[in-house]
């Protein structure tokens, strides 16, 4: 019997061709379970793409949503499928009917090479609160912007019914802690975290466009890894694949990416992170600020 492993990859971005393309080339998987942590693609039709062809190759797949699931594009024909908080609704229905595990789903223990491993998919977004303490929350957009950095979240993702994203994510991280806060003790269970964006303002690495920041998590999270005994938080958004540690805590950054942004001769499965794989801690001890770079 082969052993089952916890593999991970997020910002497919089945709305490229070029990465719609190379999917198609995946092997199957066998017992193995997957975890995909947002910006599967920019419409409904991506994440069906995306399900007809992950689910006959793997045991199981868990999924979070990213901004680009969330987005309103009308040029997709999208404006049917709802904004908001109904648009997510939408997505988990279209996950559920695929037997895809989301943040609304009974958290699954994966039994596997490194585990047995608690999975605790989640959904936070962002509210503008990465930024430099110099700047006011009704600058930072002013303050991207200098720099000609505006995200298209502001113009695509809708925060029906709330107000404002602020508001969206501080409902979504309020709603998450109180059930994160009741998870049973099981000792000997590790706690796998997936969400797509960043827990930590310390670890949005972006130097390109560093701007971006603000678009990229809630500071509200901050201490998510400590308060829940995380043993791995994985994570996406940034295309830039990583892994840190924090507390003992390990982080992986799993992107994928836009197709300039992997490759180099490589396929799809090169990018498969195994989550729950034996990682030697790094040489400045497992608090510290190392990290380490994918290609
Ligand atoms: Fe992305
Ligand atoms: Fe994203």
């Amino acid at each position: 019997m082969p052993v089952r492993r916890l593999l991970a990859i997020s910002d497919l971005h089945l709305t490229h061709r070029h990465n719609r393309q190379a999917l198609l080339s995946l092997p199957s998987y066998g017992a193995d379970w997957l975890i995909c942590a947002g910006d599967v693609g920019d419409s409904l039709a991506d994440l069906a793409f995306a399900w007809d062809l992950l689910i006959p190759r793997f045991d199981r797949v868990i999924w979070v949503p990213g901004n680009h699931e969330l987005w309103c594009r009308e040029d997709l024909a999208q404006a049917d499928h709802g904004r908001g908080a109904d648009r997510y609704a939408r997505l988990v229905e279209l996950c559920q009917a695929y037997g895809v595990l989301t943040p609304e789903d009974p958290y699954p223990l994966f039994v596997g090479r490194g585990g047995p491993a608690r999975i605790l998919p989640t959904f936070t977004l962002y509210d503008y609160s990465f930024r430099p303490p110099e700047v006011a929350a009704d600058q930072v957009t002013a303050w991207a912007w200098e720099h000609g950095i505006r995200a298209r979240d502001e113009d695509l993702l809708h925060p029906h019914p709330y107000a404002t994203r602020e508001q969206w994510c501080h409902a979504r991280v309020a709603q998450t802690e109180a059930r994160l806060s009741t998870l049973p003790d099981e000792p000997g269970v590790k706690r796998i975290l997936v969400n797509h964006w960043p827990l930590r303002d310390d670890l949005v690495r972006i130097p390109k466009v560093p701007r971006y920041r603000p678009w990229c998590g809630t500071t509200r999270t901050e201490d998510w890894h400590t308060r829940f005994r995380l043993d791995v938080v994985v994570t996406g958004h940034l295309h830039v694949r990583a892994t840190d540690w924090r507390d003992g805590t390990r982080f992986e950054e799993v992107s994928l990416g836009y197709p300039r942004q992997w490759g180099e001769g490589r396929e799809i499965a090169h990018y498969l992170r195994e989550v729950l794989r034996d990682e030697p801690a790094p040489p400045g001890g497992r608090g510290g600020p190392d990290w380490q770079r994918w290609r």
